[in-house]
């Protein structure tokens, strides 16, 4: 009999990617579907990324580059961090992979090992446990609430530090509540930090898109959580390059990104020549423009959606100050997140996340990066589901 490792055994395959594709089966059978699980955006890549693809092409850009990525690339993301985010990273502590996950993925398989636990609060991004999983750490949920807007507390972080804790890992704005943390409290939260050794991951990829409040970066609070973070980070959700596969992670370890370069030159080595090339007019200023008109799209959307989805009895939701996501509580009228989701694609063919894919049920995750009118819709549809619960 033909085995497999137990570590992929236990891998679960993503929530979100399993409503998407039931979603899409339906559709396939005919059936009218709207879908609001997926993670990206429904904006074409700007232009002049585009043009630059072309161009690499053109020039004949398509062989292998250094694993961490080409110069210009890693000089134009050390720019992009001192600019827009006050950070001071050199090329040389910038590592480039296949989108932000593949930095997650690698930067956690450095770090975690038998024995850590690693501090994730709840609810998180589907991903972080199945990685730490993966690499035989043990998880440690740090259970929000709404009334707390979904953040962790200082006192709360405390509490749960124990001699093995190993990592902390933040994302800020966060999905899928699309809560963003203030420069105060992540000042709050590195205080309970200073003296330990413990490595903070700081998912910013939606940092982009901020709607009320400034977007601080965790590296940025103090030299002490310069020295422990590791800002993980991307072009995914900001300039619409989902399908280009590009992320990075800059961290102040040399003898960490030496590690992880070489974690990635014996599986995936560079990611694409052709996508490093583009990614440059992605952080350089020339698709600025696009960008801000995408961030001003979302902001209507999310205005409208929530106004309408707080109007429903039984519904309600906090509004996000950031990525594209709402984080809708539906327990009054069912708390098993699953079957609720189940129900409303079945009856009404709208396609949403069950919270507890994200660690907490009693709500659903509606994003809302798809066009207005499908948004009207949709909520249309899902009131009439909740009025005939
Ligand atoms: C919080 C968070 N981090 C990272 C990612 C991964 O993005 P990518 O691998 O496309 O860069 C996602 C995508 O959904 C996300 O929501």
């Amino acid at each position: 009999m033909y085995s497999y490792s137990d570590r992929i055994n236990n891998l679960s395959e993503s929530i979100t990617i399993a409503i998407s594709t039931l979603a899409r089966d339906l559709k396939a059978q005919g059936k009218d579907i709207l879908s609001f699980s997926a993670g990206e955006p429904d904006f074409n890549t700007p232009q002049a990324i585009r043009e630059e693809a072309i161009k690499a092409i053109q020039e004949g850009f398509t062989k292998y580059t250094a694993v961490c990525g080409i110069p210009e690339l890693l000089q134009a993301i050390s720019d992009k961090l001192k600019r827009e985010n006050d950070l001071n990273y050199t090329t040389k502590e910038i590592i480039v992979s296949n989108g932000a996950k593949h930095s997650l993925f690698n930067v956690i398989a450095a770090l975690i090992q038998k024995g850590d636990e690693v501090l994730i609060p709840t609810p998180y991004w589907v991903t972080y446990p199945e990685l730490v999983s993966y690499s035989l750490g043990t998880n440690v949920f740090l259970q929000t609430t709404q009334g707390n807007n979904f953040k962790i507390t200082p006192q709360q972080l405390k509490d749960s530090i124990t001699p093995k804790t190993k990592m902390l890992i933040l994302t800020t704005p966060s999905n899928p509540t699309g809560m963003l943390y203030s420069k105060e409290e992540l000042q709050a939260l590195a205080e309970v930090l200073k003296g330990t050794n413990i490595w903070v991951i700081s998912d910013e990829i939606y940092e982009k898109l901020v709607y009320n409040g400034s977007f601080t970066s965790t590296a940025s609070i103090n030299s002490d959580m310069l020295e422990r973070t590791i800002t993980i980070n991307g072009l995914s959700k900001s300039v619409a390059m989902t399908g280009w596969r590009i992320g990075y992670l800059a961290c102040k370890d040399k003898k960490l990104c030496k590690l992880i370069d070489n974690l990635q030159s014996q599986s995936t080595s560079n990611v694409c020549s052709i996508t490093q090339r583009a990614s440059i007019a992605g952080l350089d200023g020339r698709a600025d423009e696009e960008i801000k008109k995408m961030r001003l799209a979302f902001e209507e959307r999310r205005d409208f959606a929530c106004k309408k989805i707080n109007a429903i009895k039984g519904l309600n939701v906090n509004t996000p100050d950031g990525a594209f996501y709402l984080f809708v509580n539906c327990s009054e009228i069912e708390y098993d997140s699953m079957h609720f989701c189940k129900s409303l694609l079945e009856k009404v063919g709208v396609a949403v996340v069950p919270g507890i894919g994200f660690g907490m049920d009693g709500y659903f995750r509606f994003s809302f990066a798809t066009d207005l009118k499908s948004i009207e819709e949709g909520i249309k549809r899902i009131e009439s589901f909740c009025n005939s619960h």
